[in-house]
């Protein structure tokens, strides 16, 4: 395996809660994953990446750790673990964890110590500040909107925590925690991981607290802890374990601006890929918007040619299926996405159902929504107050709900979508018996296929791997359109990401060139480039250059 391989390869995200129950308690599981690797190896993907499955009281799904070096018994064991390490190898798949090393869960014995008393080994292993009750030490808000702090009766302090209460915020300011840290890692690499996802890994440096929050810093009230100097020092040392260790890494690093997440990732770099977060933007009711979309994704596709590299995503776990927020629903819109982003320079990842594409879920009650939602009950109350209908309320409630993208995955159109035999811990999509696996197995037009025939392009392509990002037509509102361009080789990628048709403006350095266009499964070909090009709503065509 040469040292590029990732350029040619393509991740796919397990969400183990919601991918296959195997043991009949409407959760799923680690063996579940390990009978659907398969089906992994079919769809044509390098590398899996799942959500956390460590010891946690699920706070936050997974992302509250109680112990990282055990498994959470309704997901399985170490020993299923090994399993499903040693089984995608054989099959040639790697494997990436999630490595949530920002905070713990308040359960986890580190800060169940640190907690207890002033002096203890643990003490510094978390941000403590001595305080009086109502009285923070500083104006910092978690990304929950709500004060940072916590105050603490038994030592009469405050705890920081950046996301929930329950997760309170490791200080990697203490060595000895640093290497709490890097020698729990390096388990995880003996035991045969390949690598992990650093999850809100942007965030480990805090700045000083006495730093009030006076103004938007463009981070808004939380530039104190986006990116914040010092944080280098952390990213070299664990640099240094994960190339020891030649694992692939990918960072979930809001704060890492474009022009400077070149310096972070490929070569030399404290990470293989980032995931940037721009263009996931969209407005309160989860609409995107299309000339963003494109313009965000275009801009990080400039300022990250040559030197950087990027994870390339359309979902995850924690936002609404594409289909829902920037398309129409339909299948269509499915295919033009996938297209428009599997050929940018980066490492594509599907998360999983989006190759069926799946599509979020149609909430009747309040009671449907996952309870880190649910407690969003005083927003809905605030709906009702202002005249809103219960149907209404809830829409607005539930648009950003992070349970559109978790909900099970549809494997075929028996009463529990093949998830499992119980009642499944999340609601099922009403649309599975239309959009399921086994259906689009036996579709050859169904977008598995589409994303099956464009993973087998990459794995062939040093073009794709390689050559440079150049936009075409750029400020195009609907058309997302680029090249490729490596020496002679050129690609050439449009789609339409609109419901309507639109109009494509071509220069004249493309039409010189003789094209021959990629089968993709497409409805209708292209016959002849022109300087003006009609796009019928969600068309794409992919050519190469004729040499
Ligand atoms: C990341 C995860 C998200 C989690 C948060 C806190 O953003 O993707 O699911 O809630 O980190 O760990
Ligand atoms: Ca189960």
């Amino acid at each position: 395996m040469t040292a590029d391989w990732y350029k040619y390869a393509t991740g796919y995200q397990i969400y183990p809660r919601s991918f296959l129950d195997t043991n009949g308690d409407g959760i799923g599981d680690i063996q579940g994953v390990i009978e659907k690797l398969p089906y992994l190896k079919q769809l044509g993907v390098d590398f899996i990446w799942i959500n956390p499955v460590f010891k946690s009281p699920n706070k936050d799904n997974g992302y509250d750790i109680s112990d990282y070096q055990d498994i959470n018994p309704e997901y399985g064991t170490l020993d299923d673990v090994r399993e499903l390490v040693d089984e995608a190898h054989a099959l040639g798949l790697k494997v990436l964890f999630d490595l949530v090393v920002n905070h713990t869960s308040d359960k986890h014995p580190w800060f169940c110590a640190s907690r207890s008393s002033k002096d203890n080994h643990y003490r510094d292993f978390y941000h403590w500040v001595e305080g009086k009750e109502d009285c923070p030490p500083n104006n910092w808000k978690s990304f929950k909107g709500e004060s940072a702090w916590t105050y603490d009766e038994t030592t009469q302090s405050y705890y920081l925590h950046i996301f929930d209460k329950s997760q309170p915020d490791l200080n990697w300011k203490n060595p000895k925690l640093r290497q709490a840290i890097y020698d729990m890692i390096q388990f995880w690499f003996d035991f045969g991981i390949d690598g992990f996802r650093l999850d809100a890994i942007s965030h480990l440096q805090k700045a000083a607290y006495d730093r009030q929050v006076t103004d938007w810093e463009g981070d808004g009230p939380w530039g104190p802890f986006m990116n914040v100097e010092g944080i280098k020092t952390y990213m070299t040392e664990l640099k240094a374990l994960f190339d020891a260790n030649g694992a692939l890494t990918v960072g979930e690093a809001s704060g890492v601006r474009s022009p400077e997440a070149s310096s972070w990732t490929g070569d030399g770099g404290y990470m293989t890929m980032i995931f940037e977060w721009e263009h996931n933007a969209r407005d309160a009711d989860n609409h995107g918007s299309i000339p963003d979309f494109i313009a965000v994704l275009n801009r990080w596709q400039k300022d990250m040619d040559p030197g950087g590299w990027c994870g390339l995503y359309l979902e995850n776990h924690d936002i609404p299926r594409i289909v829902q927020s920037f398309g129409d629903g339909s299948v269509a819109a499915s295919k033009a996405f996938a297209v428009a982003y599997f050929l940018l320079r980066g490492t594509p990842f599907i998360y999983q159902g989006q190759e069926i594409a799946m599509s979020g879920l149609h909430f009747t009650e309040l009671s449907q929504l996952d309870s880190v939602t649910v407690r969003d009950v005083k927003a809905y109350d605030s709906y009702i107050e202002k005249g809103l209908t219960p149907q209404e309320a809830l829409d607005k409630v539930s648009a950003w709900s992070r349970d559109h993208a978790r909900s099970p995955m549809q494997w075929d159109d028996s009463p529990k979508a093949g998830f499992t035999s119980a009642e499944p811990w999340l609601m099922l999509s009403s649309n599975y018996t239309e959009r399921n696996v086994k259906k689009a197995l036996s579709d050859k037009n169904s977008t598995f296929y589409l994303y099956q025939k464009l993973i087998a392009l990459r794995h062939e392509s040093k073009l794709i791997a390689e050559g440079h990002y150049c936009p075409v037509d750029e400020g195009n509102a609907a058309v997302f359109a680029y090249q490729r361009i490596l020496g002679d080789e050129e690609l050439l990628v449009m789609a339409n990401l609109t419901r309507h048709t639109a109009l494509l403006k071509l220069p004249d350095s493309i039409l010189e060139n003789d094209w021959q266009e990629i089968d993709l499964g497409q409805d209708v070909s292209c016959e002849t480039l022109t300087k003006e090009l009609s796009l019928p709503a969600y068309a794409y065509h992919v050519f190469e250059k004729r040499q």
